[in-house]
């Protein structure tokens, strides 16, 4: 069993009764991008470069699913769609599927798929600790014309955009990113100026089960919205750096703000307890006593620095621009 999603639900939230299982042979068709981009591309100055764990910034449009595995997570969202919620960012959304979905929750946990981001990535990757970064799905909202999401970067650090539902069959519903910093695009919105569209991307998306690779707290991005009635849907999966010594980035009180007040601060606390054992126990039997010591000391200073967010964070606002 996970150590991320055990049987230990939340209140509120119980397994789907019917759905299919997640057989990686048959659902997943893994089709490496052909370009990947880096944040000097971006014009990320080096000493910004040299804080993130990679400076991979985003790939081309590449394969994920099969269309039996596409079919598959299509069944499930929609099942998922009768647990959506609002926000200030997003009009429809539903966190917490992994919770709900086996089949999404072994998804979004698989080791091939992990593999193979990292790659994409350039740093090795685990899937991110805290589940309600995990499975993240946007549905167009009712009303069309409405954006499916603002211009933004992500809480996390690394994260995929899978389409669910065909790109082709629908009127617009494009995912967008601004090739520049995000220091650039809050320039832009403090001065009211629109966005250049020389700089703004859309990749063409050949269909469902095709994904881009971000590292979504470097890259402004965004979702518009279907311009003629249609369905949409989008899976978001998040992942961490694997090596525990490279800080976690994770914005608790942006989290506190979409997801239940007691979810949000059990998976915060257990996230942090994860990477705190990870960063004692992937030392290993070579290291020597001062690599432990500096270890076990950083370890406690991150679970104080945690415990003091989680007694301090206040009720904030949403990020965006
Ligand atoms: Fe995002």
């Amino acid at each position: 069993m996970s150590q991320i999603i055990t049987d230990d639900l939340p209140k509120g939230f119980a397994w789907l009764e019917k759905e299919p299982d997640f057989i990686p042979s048959r659902h997943l068709a893994l089709e490496a991008p052909e370009v990947i981009e880096s944040l000097f591309d971006f014009g990320y100055a080096p000493d910004e470069i040299a804080k993130c764990p990679s400076d991979f910034a985003v790939s081309s449009i590449f394969r994920v699913l099969s269309d039996e595995g596409a079919a598959c997570l299509l069944d499930v969202c929609r099942q998922l769609s009768a647990y959506t919620s609002s926000n200030a960012r997003i009009d429809r959304n539903t966190r917490g599927g992994v919770y709900r979905s086996r089949f999404l929750r072994d998804l979004c946990l698989s080791q091939d798929v992990t593999d193979f981001m990292s790659q994409i990535a350039g740093v090795t990757l685990a899937p991110h600790s805290i589940a309600h970064q995990l499975g993240h799905l946007n549905y167009n909202p009712h009303e069309v014309g409405k954006d499916v999401d603002k211009w933004h970067v992500d809480t996390l650090r690394y994260d995929y955009v899978m389409f669910v539902t065909d790109p082709q069959k629908v009127v617009g519903g494009e995912f967008q990113y601004f090739k520049g910093t995000k220091h650039e695009m809050a320039a832009f919105k403090a001065a009211g100026q629109e966005v250049p569209r020389s700089r703004i991307i859309q990749p063409k998306m050949p269909g469902p089960g095709y994904a881009v690779m971000q590292q979504g707290n470097m890259v402004v991005h965004q979702a518009k919205g279907l311009r003629e009635e249609g369905e949409r849907i989008t899976m978001v999966n998040g992942y961490v750096a694997a090596d525990a010594r490279i800080e976690d980035f994770t914005r608790y009180d942006q989290l506190k703000l979409v997801d239940p007040a007691d979810v949000s601060a059990t998976e915060f606390a257990r996230h942090h307890a994860l990477l705190a054992q990870r960063l004692i126990t992937q030392a290993g039997f070579e290291a020597d006593d001062t690599v432990h010591v500096a270890n076990l000391r950083e370890a406690a200073r991150r679970l104080l620095a945690v415990a003091d967010e989680i007694a301090q964070t206040g009720i904030s606002e949403i990020d965006h621009y």
